[in-house]
């Protein structure tokens, strides 16, 4: 049966990156005889120099319509000065919401081929693992009432609100339990317990869950020291589960240990698989049409797809081989350039993994 794929390429270099991830999906699709059609759709500000919005509800039914969406990267100056209520980002962030993608897997891995890449000594990320379950449609993020009011001094007042109830917690804690079962069995919940009431039931919730995955080794830190323990020791983590706003914070922190967060593919799914796949990084609207950007986190987006909501992980595997390859053969784009390699463009590097597929 056919599969459908929804692109998003969105703002900056999203529109470059994800002409390089349709080649590898082309080539796999021909290669492998996978059956995979594909759509295109507009979000972010791209949505909003066409509609005047940065999501359409077409574009949510597409979306819904679609067994997995691909997405570039949405936003850039342009539409840094718009209303927040119409800016690209809320494209994003509504579409997470339309489609409960509740479910946000970060990977951080340190590519042996870069080791030299991340700020941190060798021997502190060699073999780096790390995988960010991070729950993507409550918390601050969404949470109600949130504005800027006027006090009675006229003083202005911002505010948001953070909740949780327990059914999200727990669904995102059994994700991430179930996560840590395939892989190292040990999951660090974050939150902020000795502060926040609402990271107090996190925590309880977590705790309440633990004996029904009891090959899982629970653990659980402070936001505060989560974040200095990444750059401390970053092997000790496996799986991180967190609240929306920390995942954010954190996810970035995890990226960076890497050196390269041109390289980091993410997912965000719902309960029936259907997810949307999109590169870690953002839009860099200040190298956006220069073909120097790397596609690598976009085609490896692709390969997550395929594996996570498509079903066909001989297809993702031979992605992530051919990824491999092209690093072996010392090509990088200039985010990962150093001494010695050789750099490469956007389009070529899509072109030598579409290469190293046909070999
Ligand atoms: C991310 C981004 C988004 C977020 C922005 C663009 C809304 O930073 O995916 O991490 O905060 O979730
Ligand atoms: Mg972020």
């Amino acid at each position: 049966m056919s599969k459908k794929i929804l692109l998003l390429a969105g703002d900056g270099i999203g529109p470059e990156i994800v002409n390089e991830a349709r080649k590898v999906i082309d080539c796999v699709n021909e290669k492998m005889s996978l059956e995979l059609a594909y759509e295109e759709g507009l979000m972010g500000g791209c949505s909003i120099d066409a509609h005047g919005v940065p999501l359409t509800d077409e574009t949510i039914a597409q979306g819904r319509a679609s067994d997995a969406i691909l997405l570039g990267a949405v936003g850039g100056p342009k539409w840094d000065t718009l209303d927040r209520a119409i800016r690209p980002e809320k494209g994003l962030l509504k579409m997470r919401a339309e489609l409960d993608l509740f479910s946000n897997l970060r990977p951080a891995i340190l590519y042996p081929q870069l080791a030299d890449a991340s700020s941190l000594k060798k021997e502190l990320v060699a073999d780096l693992d790390i995988l960010i379950v991070r729950e993507l449609t409550g918390g601050i993020y969404f949470g109600e009432p949130r504005g800027i009011r006027i006090l009675e001094n006229g003083e202005r007042q911002g505010y948001n609100t953070m909740v949780y109830r327990e059914s999200e917690i727990e669904r995102i804690g059994r994700n991430a339990f179930e996560v840590a079962q395939k892989r190292g069995k040990r999951l660090c919940s974050v939150e902020k317990a000795n502060v926040l009431e609402v990271s107090g039931l996190w925590r309880e919730i977590m705790e309440g869950l633990a004996p029904e995955y009891s090959d899982v080794e629970l653990s659980h830190m402070y936001v505060d020291n989560a974040a200095m323990q990444l750059v401390r020791g970053p092997k000790q983590f496996d799986v991180v589960v967190t609240s929306n706003l920390f995942g954010d914070i954190l996810s970035d922190c995890a990226a960076m240990l890497t050196g390269s967060i041109g390289m980091l593919p993410s997912a965000s799914l719902n309960s029936d698989g259907l997810g949307m796949y999109e590169p870690v990084h953002g839009s860099a609207p200040d190298i956006a049409g220069q073909g120097v950007a790397n596609p690598l986190a976009t085609i490896l987006s692709v390969e997550m797809m395929l594996r996570y909501s498509l079903g066909m992980a001989e297809a993702a595997d031979a992605i992530a081989a051919a990824v491999g390859q092209v690093l072996d053969q010392n090509l990088r784009t200039a985010d990962i350039f150093s001494e010695g390699m050789k750099k490469v463009s956007t389009s070529e590097m899509g072109d030598a993994v579409v290469d190293a597929l046909m070999a």
